[in-house]
């Protein structure tokens, strides 16, 4: 093939021809690269972090499981090992915390090393199309997660294994440090130029104490989860329930005026100094509050409030932090609503939140009652294919509408439930009697809480 050229039979002026053409080509080339320079490489790191590269430039041994053995909360039967691990951990006195690194200001004293940081730019038009909705899981190489697929098929799930190296797993963590933090951050750091407009971050239990409905269960979390409330709220607690974290689990002033020696609330203690770390432009809160267990549904925009350095310089502080995984994983569990720019006491009328949140309105004070039941960190075995469990024809009931439940048993309970099933009003007996003395001796031993929120889990034991 040759050139159009009128000179073609002229050898001398089709080289020539030749030759401008290859300089306006370069010379276009060229200007395009400088044009889009930031784009591409933005787009190259982003790429390369969400390929289960680590980020930032940490060093390759930070991918192995911590040292410590300290484990993600990822069942809900570890909180006693925490316990050890919590009366083990750093004072916030010792002077080899990290107190030195964070800045006054949380803009500044952030690490310079990633370069997806420095050339970050804003999402572009050849990006992919956002996805409405995603999922967050903070799970573990062993987490059985397939009820996710199974039940929420139309939601895209995002699966980190903190305890996982790049190789065993298609998403992980820099290290496996402060609990589902950890993973939270990470998500939002690897995915901050294409969020969903709504994301859901999880624990990787589908059934677990955590979730604030009759059988515990995440599906019904999710499915029920009202996506244009958390477009329009920003941040969501994905728990309505005041027991635990409300109306005022922390008193970070206090502690920090008066130092107490609070080994039953340790999060409290070490709060303070954490506090004043994360938030340097926040006064020092009277009292912090919100429901408890660190599981949340957050908006892009609401995201996007806070630039992509904050996101890094905070994981940066997690994995830096001297203290236990679980005293961090619980101090950002009393910190994520501060971050989202809620106020630090952010306890919502539960029958409002509930009708908001999930679209459970109307709901009578026994519906409230019964919408949440303590009965242990761990669910009982099998659960809840028990006879103690509610059924799902009440919970179909309830979640149209709150007052159609019925203490009573439905007509459409299954017979052979009915027989076993202690009845709700009316004759306690053994088996209800012997659980609810178990629920209130768990309530009684659950570690690191204020005396209030253990009070609650008393008043809601069954
Ligand atoms: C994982 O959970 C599913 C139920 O969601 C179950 O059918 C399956 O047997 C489990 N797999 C393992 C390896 O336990
Ligand atoms: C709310 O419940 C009351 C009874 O408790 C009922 O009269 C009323 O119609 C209900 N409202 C709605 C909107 O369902």
């Amino acid at each position: 093939m040759i050139w159009p050229s009128p000179h073609h039979s002229d050898a001398h002026s089709r080289s020539r021809s030749f030759l401008y053409l290859s300089l306006t080509a370069v010379f276009l080339l060229f200007t395009y690269q400088l044009l889009l320079n930031r784009e591409l490489l933005g787009s190259v790191a982003d790429w390369a972090s969400d390929s289960a590269f680590p980020s930032l430039g940490f060093d390759s041994s930070s991918n192995t499981p911590d040292a410590s053995g300290i484990e993600i909360a990822d069942t809900n039967e570890n909180e006693n090992d925490k316990l050890i691990a919590i009366h083990g951990s750093h004072s916030i006195n010792d002077p080899s915390s990290p107190s030195s690194t964070p800045s006054k200001s949380i803009n500044l004293g952030i690490p310079t090393s990633t370069p997806s940081t420095s050339i970050h730019v804003a999402p572009t038009q050849t990006s992919v199309p956002p996805r409405e909705k995603e999922l967050v899981f903070a799970a573990m190489l062993k987490s059985n997660m397939s009820w996710v697929t199974e039940n929420l098929p139309e939601w895209h799930s995002n699966i980190y294994r903190v305890d996982a190296s790049p190789e065993q797993a298609e998403w992980t963590v820099p290290a496996n440090r402060g609990n589902e933090a950890m993973v939270f951050l990470t998500y939002i750091i690897d995915r901050y130029d294409s969020l969903p407009d709504v994301s859901i971050y999880l624990h990787s239990s589908r059934y677990q104490w955590h979730n604030d409905n009759p059988l515990y269960d995440s599906v019904i979390s999710v499915r029920d989860l009202q996506p244009t409330f958390v477009r329009k709220a920003g941040y969501v607690n994905l728990r309505c329930t005041w027991a635990i974290g409300c109306p005022a689990e922390l008193e970070p002033a206090r502690y920090y005026r008066e130092r107490p020696d609070d080994q039953d609330h340790i999060t409290a203690v070490l709060f303070p100094d954490s506090f004043a770390q994360l938030f340097p432009d926040l006064e020092m809160p009277e009292r912090v509050g919100v429901p408890c267990c660190s599981q949340f549904a957050l908006s892009r925009e609401k995201i996007h409030e806070r630039p992509l350095e904050d996101y890094i310089w905070v994981r940066q502080w997690l994995l830096d932090s001297p203290l236990d995984a679980s005293i961090t994983g619980r101090i950002f569990e009393y910190s994520w609503h501060i971050m989202f720019g809620k106020p630090t006491e952010f306890c919502l009328d539960p029958r409002q939140c509930f009708c908001n949140t999930y679209g459970y309105c109307n709901m009578s004070d026994e519906d409230l009652q019964q919408q949440w039941q303590w009965r242990g960190q761990t669910l009982p075995e099998g659960w809840p294919d028990v006879p103690d469990a509610p059924t799902q024809a009440n919970l179909a009931g309830e979640a149209e509408t709150g007052t159609e439940q019925s203490t009573e048993h439905s007509p459409e309970q299954s017979p052979d439930q009915s027989s076993e099933h202690p009845a709700n009003e009316g004759k306690p007996d053994e088996p209800k009697k012997s659980s609810r003395k178990r629920s209130l001796a768990l309530a009684d031993e659950m570690p690191d809480i204020s005396d209030a929120s253990r009070q609650a889990l008393r008043d809601a034991a069954v």
